[in-house]
């Protein structure tokens, strides 16, 4: 491995824009390469940052024998198309979320990145939240989770609404919370058995844009979700979080505004943007996305693995939980996650 981890950028949008800020701020890291469509986006980026080349064709990024980790943020009916060429490059692999919008796509994925022995992380930078992370150390075995990410109604030219580019509110940003969920029980989903439809989006038919599902988990322990853009929950936040660990209580609240925890039962009654360290008190470290980009560098350059970081097999089992929330809808019966 070079001195500098070689860093490439493929999609340079808000993503691929708040990426390399953080990037820039390590010092290990030479972001080497940005490609878009739109080339001058890529040179937008490239004039703030720094880096090599820009280019138009995602290609000739992977081609390069600089880069050693490609970051994938472009919308997702591409994520992968790239992912699978990234591998087949030997290039190890950031894919913002979710992994692929059907589970065929992800397994596509965790077959190339498995036969050419790449890394692969999925953009659900929440795992590295202190804020997520404070609400699991206290409450380590949830019982019942609940969680919420409720967004008003997202417009109906909105790429992530199209069913093809971006697959609607639940697929696209839902995998965030089926993830969560994942992450606060570490216990594989078993079934899923969900209600709601298309509520808030009838010119776009194809799309799930409301889900109120209930999740059984293999240790036993239950989850309960409600997911869409259909309104905005001004008390709690869009993204609320409750765990019941049966003698304690956590519940987390204004995370995208003023983050906060209340916690009953438990030997800390209250966790804030105050108890952070000074660093950390800004909005990209709370949420994770700054732990996430130094966890992938940390993983290529000194192969220190990400504990926290969710890998592909993550990818595919928050997609999977979407999908089958939706054929539940369809089909008015539980389904299976396997
Ligand atoms: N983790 C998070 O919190 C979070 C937040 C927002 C978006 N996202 C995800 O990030 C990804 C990108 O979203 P965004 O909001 O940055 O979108 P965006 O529209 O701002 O950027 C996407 C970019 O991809 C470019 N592009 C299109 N086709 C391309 C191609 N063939 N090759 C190279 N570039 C191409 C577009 O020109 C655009 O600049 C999505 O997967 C989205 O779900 C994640």
């Amino acid at each position: 491995m070079p001195e500098k981890v070689g860093v490439g950028i493929i999609g340079c949008g808000g993503m691929g824009r708040h990426h390399a800020r953080n990037l820039a701020n390590i010092p290990e890291v030479g972001v080497r390469a940005y490609a878009d469509i739109r080339l001058e986006a890529a040179e937008a980026i490239k004039s703030e940052f720094g880096g090599d080349f820009c280019t138009a064709e995602a290609h000739e990024l992977l081609a390069d024998d600089r880069i050693d980790v490609a970051l994938i943020c472009t919308h997702h009916h591409l994520h992968k198309l790239y992912a699978v060429e990234a591998a087949q490059a030997g290039k190890h692999i950031f894919v913002e979320k979710p992994l692929a919008l059907t589970i065929e796509e992800c397994q596509e994925i965790e077959r190339a990145v498995e036969a050419a022995d790449v890394k692969l992380m999925v953009g659900f930078q929440a795992r590295f939240s202190p804020f997520i992370n404070k609400l699991k150390e206290v409450i380590p075995h949830p019982l019942v989770t609940f969680g919420q990410l409720v967004d008003p109604k997202w417009g109906d030219q909105s790429w992530a609404n199209d069913p093809i580019e971006g697959g609607g509110n639940v697929l696209s940003q839902g995998c965030h919370l089926f993830d969560m969920m994942y992450w606060f029980n570490e216990s594989e989903p078993v079934t899923i058995h969900a209600e709601g439809g298309n509520f808030t989006h009838p010119n776009i038919p194809e799309i799930t844009d409301s889900v109120v599902a209930t999740i059984q988990y293999a240790n036993g322990a239950v989850g309960s979700v409600v997911v869409g853009d259909f309104g905005a929950p001004a008390l709690t936040g869009k993204s609320f979080y409750e765990l019941f660990g049966g003698d304690k209580t956590g519940t987390l609240y204004g995370y995208y505004s003023e983050p906060a925890i209340k916690f009953w039962g438990a030997d800390i009654e209250e966790f804030t943007m105050t108890d952070l360290p000074e660093a950390e008190r800004n909005s990209s470290a709370a949420h994770g996305y700054v732990g996430e980009m130094r966890a992938l560098i940390d993983w290529v350059a000194e192969d220190i693995d990400p504990v926290m970081a969710a890998k592909a097999k993550d990818g595919t089992r928050a997609t999977m939980l979407g999908v089958k929330a939706i054929e539940s809808i369809k089909t008015g019966a539980p389904q299976r996650i396997s």
